[in-house]
Formats: C-alpha cells, sequence, structure tokens
C-alpha cells in the first residue's frame, strides 16, 4: 500500500470511535474484543492466487451484480408478498448448479392500513403530518403506485391523543433521567430520536414507563459531515440526507423474541399451535417520521420542560434547529393513529445445495430478500446480488473439477425485517441437522452501504476472515495497490462481536460459529437512506457504490471464506483465538464489577478459560499431526472438534427472562437490541440492578460452559 494512501484513509480513524456514526451502523457500535489478536501482516500486492482462487474471483463482475440488483429493487417485496421473487432467486441458483427449492412458512404478520399523525397548539391551531417521502422524479421507485406507507412492523394498532414528552434516544437511561428530573411520562407520548438501541426497545422503554405511544424520527445530526447543514445538497441532487427520508423497521422486541412470535421454539408451519404474542410485541402504537416533519413538533416543546443542555445526556441534543427541551407543553398534544391488519401469511426462504463429499459437515449462506420499501438496493439486496453472484462463481469452479468437501446450503430469507422470521423458523424446522453437521454460517445482509469494509465473527473465524481480505484487491479513494485489508485494516480495522439485527441470530444462539460482513459508509460518505425509498437502486448506482465496485470485492470476500470453509482438507478455523478473545471479555467483566461495587468469584471462570487454552493447543498441535501425515481420521477428527466446539457455548439453557438466547458468551444487549454484550447472563445481571446472586449463578454456567468447550477440543474427550 502507499503512503500516501495511509495518510488518506487515517482521516477515517474516528469513524472506529464507539456510538460515533450513523444510525444503522449502530448495530455494530460497541466492540469489546481486541481483533489485534489476530495476525495482520501486510499482504502481498498483486495477491497471489490459486488457481481455483482466481477463478473465482474472475467470475464476479459488476455489470451481472447490478443487473441482479436492479430486478430485486424494482418490485415490492415486503415479507409475505412477493413469493415470485423467492422463486426467481431459487431460479438464478438452479441455473448455476444448485438443487433448489422454495420453503414456505407460515408466520404471524402485521400489515399497515392506515397511519395519520397531527400536532395541535394550545391556542387551538392543528398542523397534520403529511407520513409521505417525496416522490423524486429522477428516483423511478420512489412514486411506484405500490410503494409502501411509512410504518412500524409489529406495531400495534392504537389512535391516542395526549401531551408528549422527548425521550432521546429512548434507552432505559435516557427514561431514568426524565424521572429523576421529574418529567411526567404517564400517559403521554414519546417523541423518540432514531440511533443507539433498536427502535423495538425504544417503544417497550417508553410502554414500560407507561406512555401510550410513540413516534420516532430521524436526525441529521446521526448523518456524520454530510449534511445540508454543512453545504451539502441533498439527494438526489447530493450526497446529503433527503428530509423527507423515513426509517421504517420492526418493533419487535428483538432482544427477548426473535422469530415468529407465535410460534416460539418451533417452526411455523400452517398447522402449528399458536401462542399469544403479548410479551413479544408493543401494545402502544407507534410511528416513524422525517426529520422535516419532526421539526415542527420538536419546535412545539422549546421553552417547555428541561432543556436539552440541561438534560445532559449524550446525544440528547441533535443536529436541528430547537433546543431539544423534553417538554411537556402545557396543551400541547399529539395525535397518533395506527391501524394495522394481523394475518398468518407464508413468507418464502429460498434454498440452495450444492452436494459436498463429507455429507456430515456443512456450511450455511444467507442473506434476507425483503425490504421495507420497493428498492433495498443497500438493505439487503446489495446481499442478494451479490448472493446470485456467488451461485455463479460456484458455477464456474464446478467446471475446473472442483467438488466441495462440504455441503454448501444457500440461503434467501423472507420476513427478516419483522424479526428474523424466515431464518429462525428454518434453523428451527432443521435444528438436529444443522447442530450435527454445520461448520459455519455466514451472513451478508447490507452488502454496500458505503466504501468501508466491516467483518463480524465468532472468534474461530476471525483469522480466515483476514485471510481472505488480503486476497480481494480493493481500491478506494484512488488508493494504489491496495487491497480490501488494507482499506478495512486503516478505517475500522476492528472485528465486531455478533450481537443481533441480522440472521445470523439463530444460528449463533444454536452454537455455529458465524460471520457477518458487508460495507458501509463513513462520516464523510453519502449518507445512506436505510428503510427509506431512497435505499434504492437510482442513489446505489449514483452515490452508495457508483460502478459496484464494493458489490464485487464484498461478493469475493464472502466467496474466498465460504469456498475456503468448503473446500481445504482441515476446516480453516483458529481455535487458539477463542479463548484469546475470551481473557478480553473476562477483563471488561471485571472493570464492570468493579466499577458496579459488585462482588464475585471469578475463579471458575478463570479455570474454565485456562483449561480451554490448553485443549485449544493440544488440538492445534493433533491438527499440525493430521496436515503433516494425511491420516484422514485424524483430519476428520479435528475438524468434528472444531466444528462442535461452539456447541458447548449454549449448552446451559436460556439466558434470564430470553429463553431464545442461549449462548453464553455473547447476545444482543436487552437494552441495546442491535449492540452485543459479552457474558450476558453475568454482565446483564450486574448492569440491571447489580443482582449479584444471580451475577454468580452465571458465571458459574459460563464457566460449566467453557470447560464443557474445552472438553469437546481435547483429543482424548477428556476431563478438566
Ligand atoms: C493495520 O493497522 C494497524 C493499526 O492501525 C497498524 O499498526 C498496522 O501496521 C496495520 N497493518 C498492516 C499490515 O497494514
Ligand atoms: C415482485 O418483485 C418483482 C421483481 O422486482 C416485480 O417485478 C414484481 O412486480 C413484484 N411482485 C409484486 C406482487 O409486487
Ligand atoms: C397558535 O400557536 C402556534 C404555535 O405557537 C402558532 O404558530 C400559531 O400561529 C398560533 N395560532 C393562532 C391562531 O394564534
Ligand atoms: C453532566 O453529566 C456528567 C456525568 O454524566 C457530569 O460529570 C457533569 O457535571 C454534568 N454536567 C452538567 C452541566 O450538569
Ligand atoms: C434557528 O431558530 C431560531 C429561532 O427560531 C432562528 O432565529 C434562527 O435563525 C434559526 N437558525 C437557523 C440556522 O436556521
Ligand atoms: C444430495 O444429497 C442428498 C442427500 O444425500 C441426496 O438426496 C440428493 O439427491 C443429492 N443431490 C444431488 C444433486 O446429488
Ligand atoms: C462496470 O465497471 C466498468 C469498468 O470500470 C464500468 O465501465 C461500467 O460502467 C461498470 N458497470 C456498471 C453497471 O456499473
Ligand atoms: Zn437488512
Amino acid at each position: 500500500m502507499h503512503i500516501q494512501a495511509l495518510s488518506l484513509f487515517a482521516l477515517w480513524l474516528p469513524l472506529a470511535v464507539e456510538g460515533c456514526g450513523k444510525d444503522h451502523r449502530l448495530r455494530r457500535s460497541f466492540d469489546p474484543g481486541d481483533p489485534l489478536l489476530v495476525k495482520r501482516d501486510r499482504p502481498q500486492y498483486p495477491p497471489r492466487l490459486t488457481k481455483q482462487e482466481s477463478v473465482l474471483i474472475n467470475s464476479f463482475n459488476n455489470a451481472s451484480i447490478s443487473d441482479w440488483s436492479y430486478y430485486y429493487t424494482h418490485g415490492a417485496h415486503l415479507a409475505g408478498k412477493n413469493r415470485t421473487m423467492a422463486q426467481w432467486t431459487a431460479d438464478r441458483w438452479a441455473e448455476y448448479g444448485l438443487t433448489s427449492s422454495v420453503v414456505p412458512y407460515s408466520v404471524f404478520i402485521n400489515y399497515p392500513e392506515s397511519q395519520a399523525l397531527s400536532l395541535s397548539y394550545a391556542n387551538g391551531t392543528k398542523w397534520k403530518a403529511s407520513l409521505e417521502e417525496d416522490v423524486l422524479p429522477e428516483d423511478d421507485t420512489s412514486s411506484y403506485p405500490n410503494r409502501i406507507p411509512v410504518f412500524h412492523g409489529y406495531s400495534a394498532t392504537g389512535d391516542v391523543t395526549a401531551e408528549y414528552v422527548y425521550v432521546g434516544r429512548g434507552q432505559k437511561g435516557d427514561f431514568d433521567r426524565l424521572v429523576e428530573l421529574g418529567v411526567d411520562l404517564k400517559g403521554k407520548i414519546a417523541l423518540a430520536r432514531y440511533g443507539g438501541p433498536f427502535r423495538g426497545v425504544k417503544v417497550k422503554n417508553a410502554q414500560d414507563y407507561e406512555m401510550i405511544g410513540c413516534v420516532i424520527f430521524t436526525d441529521p445530526g446521526d448523518d456524520g459531515e454530510v449534511t445540508e447543514a454543512n453545504g451539502y445538497a441533498a439527494y438526489p441532487h447530493g450526497p446529503a440526507r433527503n428530509p423527507t427520508s423515513v426509517q421504517r423497521g420492526s418493533v419487535q422486541f428483538l432482544s427477548y423474541f426473535p422469530g415468529d412470535p407465535t410460534t416460539p421454539g418451533y417452526p411455523s408451519k400452517a398447522d402449528a399451535p399458536r401462542k399469544d404474542t403479548t410479551d413479544a410485541v408493543p401494545k402502544i402504537p407507534s410511528l416513524p417520521i422525517s426529520w422535516k416533519e419532526a421539526v415542527p413538533i420538536l419546535a412545539a416543546l422549546d421553552g417547555h420542560g428541561i432543556p436539552g443542555k440541561e438534560v445532559n445526556r449524550t446525544r440528547w441534543v441533535g443536529g436541528l434547529n430547537v433546543t431539544y427541551s423534553t417538554g411537556p407543553a402545557l396543551g400541547t398534544k399529539l395525535s397518533l393513529k395506527n391501524s394495522m391488519r394481523e394475518t398468518i401469511t407464508p413468507i418464502w426462504n429460498a434454498v440452495g445445495i450444492i452436494n459436498g463429499t463429507s455429507p456430515d459437515e456443512v456450511i450455511v449462506i444467507g442473506n434476507h430478500r425483503d425490504a421495507w420499501i420497493v428498492g433495498g438496493a443497500a438493505d439487503p439486496n446489495s446481499g442478494s446480488a451479490v448472493m446470485i453472484e456467488l451461485a455463479k462463481a460456484f458455477n464456474e469452479l464446478k467446471k475446473t473439477g472442483w467438488k466441495p468437501k462440504r455441503t454448501i446450503v444457500m440461503c434467501s430469507w423472507d420476513g427478516e425485517e419483522y424479526g428474523l422470521l424466515g431464518s429462525v423458523e428454518w434453523v428451527e424446522e432443521y435444528l438436529p441437522w444443522l447442530k450435527a453437521a454445520t461448520v459455519a454460517y455466514l451472513n451478508v445482509d447490507i452488502a454496500v452501504s458505503g466504501p468501508i469494509p466491516s467483518f463480524d465473527a465468532t472468534p474461530q473465524l476471525h483469522q480466515l476472515g483476514i485471510e481472505s481480505m488480503k486476497k480481494i484487491r480493493y481500491s478506494v479513494k484512488g488508493s494504489k495497490d491496495t487491497t480490501l485489508f488494507d482499506i478495512w485494516n486503516s478505517t475500522s480495522g476492528r472485528i465486531g462481536v455478533l450481537g443481533s439485527g441480522s440472521d445470523y441470530t439463530a444460528f449463533v444462539h444454536n452454537g455455529i460459529p458465524a460471520a457477518d460482513l458487508g460495507a458501509y459508509e463513513g462520516d464523510s460518505d453519502p449518507v445512506y437512506h436505510y428503510h427509506s425509498n431512497y435505499d434504492s437502486y437510482h442513489w446505489m448506482a449514483n452515490f452508495g457504490d457508483p460502478g459496484f465496485k464494493t458489490h464485487v470485492a464484498i461478493g469475493q470476500f464472502m466467496g474466498m471464506m465460504a469456498y475456503h470453509l468448503a473446500t481445504d482438507e482441515l476446516v480453516p478455523f483458529d481455535v487458539n483465538n477463542y479463548p484469546k478473545q475470551l481473557n478480553i471479555y473476562l477483563d471488561n467483566l471485571k472493570a464492570l464489577a468493579r466499577e458496579s461495587n459488585v462482588q464475585l468469584d471469578l475463579s471458575k471462570l478463570e479455570h474454565s478459560i485456562q483449561a480451554l487454552t490448553t485443549a485449544a493447543k493440544l488440538l492445534t498441535a493433533t491438527k499440525k499431526v493430521a496436515k503433516f501425515t494425511h491420516d484422514k481420521r485424524l483430519m476428520d477428527l479435528v475438524n468434528h472438534k472444531q466444528r462442535d466446539l461452539e456447541r458447548a457455548f449454549v449448552s446451559q439453557g436460556g439466558l434470564p427472562d430470553r429463553e431464545f438466547y442461549k449462548h453464553v458468551i455473547y447476545a444482543p444487549g436487552q437494552d441495546t437490541g442491535y449492540a452485543p454484550t459479552t457474558f450476558p447472563g453475568v454482565t446483564e445481571a450486574i448492569q440491571f440492578g447489580a443482582n449479584q446472586k444471580l451475577a454468580q449463578e452465571w458465571v458459574d454456567k459460563t464457566s460449566k460452559a467453557i470447560f464443557l468447550a474445552a472438553r469437546t477440543l481435547t483429543p482424548w474427550g477428556g476431563k478438566w
């Protein structure tokens, strides 16, 4: 890499700072691990590739990716609304030699019927929100007659009128602060800002604090440098946010109950028994609005309640010209009307299979297909376009005589946006097979919303991700002779921990190693209109990824990982990295316990991590022997142990209050939804109420799981 390029990238470094950045990126904002543990030698340039690797890499073509993207982004495909698109996906994969089918589930879902929001001042004057995104002549799909209204998936039907209170980002801490300041919440409507926690968490908190409705607005203060206030033109004339853009999205209580809320723990077959949804979805109505329509509503609170500055919470005050006062303003009211139609309706996953020669080893690759809008050029169909190109690449490899050792299963999920429906129900249906055979799950959701590569994964996959990125040529902002690794290492540069917010969730919480990859926008890149009509092909082709170069690179990255996972005689996992990462989480836990004055006996946890360290070393030594001797039985033994290691971490039953989440090392934070927490059983017992007894109980359970992991790895299945 050229030095000049390096210093250019250094400008991006602030991106890595926690909590700084655009809303959707906060899915990955918290980063408790230290990826510098992983070897990061400077890559060769040009990358040296094997013959098959070259075939794979050369098969990715920007023009065909653009064609696939165009198809996906020119028809409505809300969950359960477009079977044709599922079949089309299966058909493309079939053309490239996969055995493909469409797999339906019958899920509980609700669809928007009518939505309205108005403001009435104390003097009786009324203002009505349009709840519409502008139709833009430049952007064809923004005017489609079947475009999807602005609403929240799984929101409650309701019609409420009340004074309202600005609640910041709507985390527990925000509400607690309001209570501390004496702001009356009961019976009021919450006005929350997007960003930070998953939107369902905001609505849940509002409900828990006895508020009766919730309005969530986008704030340009989360758009980094690229704002109209800083002189950038708004989309479609420039890279800043279109002021009318609205973020749709689900308000399911994701950090407690992902999947179909009526079938917890079992697949949503048409005739499946149904449970009620009380704990899984809100009881109060909610709506999303644009920043343009938030201005009068916020402005009406100016001079009422506590001014934003005095509330003194991070990210309370945003980028609009108002004081972000709490309110309420006496007699100034919002009327929120939300009418939803509930139904049990089919959704359709597309599934494609390439049989491997060792049927007891499987890798699964997935991306969701459903979108909140007609477009979805970034979320999720940048990933969908890449997945078709990946199927094509496998076909090119086959022409060279390649046969994967491990079975490859490609999945195009439906219903992700409502609550990971397609993936959760499918995993629940095939769980015995998946648990027995799956080596890894690779996820791509938003493959591209900007130029900066990102990679989150469970520890065994870190090194493979790094080595794969080194083999991909990728250039941004005129950089010369750079690989995807170079750009990644000099920008985000950290391997994130998996929380939730995409389809890897059901895999991780059933003990399957997983990775999530893609590329996002930095603070100086065009603003990505997440879940808005302007997440469109036109935006992507002109702002997000002109030339579809980043699509190509992310496809190649994913392809490289998948190829090695499916092909290498010995599964390319780095087991030693697991205990290394655990030690970092342990240090974080110790710091938290100290700060919170919770006394814990962590000796068992320490011993279990030591046991895993030793076991991982033994396994690595055995792996070397297997590699050297090429002894098939020994290779199988090593492969199976690596495959099964992660299963141990889901051996202790569900986490407190959330049966679905079983991984004792990672889970989405209860009050974040997207962002992960490590040693969740212990950490959250401390965070929420300093419950020492519960914390200690989970220290014991967590160490039990880690000891089990150590036993899983030990060649003689020994005791520790
Ligand atoms: C990766 O980034 C780190 C931190 O910025 C830097 O110290 C290191 O030299 C980089 N490695 C390579 C191979 O570029
Ligand atoms: C499904 O998507 C395709 C491709 O975008 C589109 O042509 C078709 O009209 C959509 N079907 C429905 C029912 O909206
Ligand atoms: C009522 O109050 C609002 C907000 O202060 C103001 O904009 C509006 O002009 C007032 N209307 C009348 C009729 O006074
Ligand atoms: C704001 O809160 C921080 C701690 O969260 C405190 O240190 C600081 O003094 C507060 N500032 C004001 C003006 O109250
Ligand atoms: C911000 O609002 C104030 C009061 O309404 C107004 O005087 C000022 O001109 C506005 N500033 C900008 C930059 O719009
Ligand atoms: C793949 O393997 C399955 C299970 O062994 C078998 O039923 C199927 O026919 C195979 N498919 C192909 C295309 O060989
Ligand atoms: C693909 O890349 C080529 C070469 O850089 C470029 O000329 C072409 O416009 C790109 N195609 C699309 C659809 O962006
Ligand atoms: Zn998505």
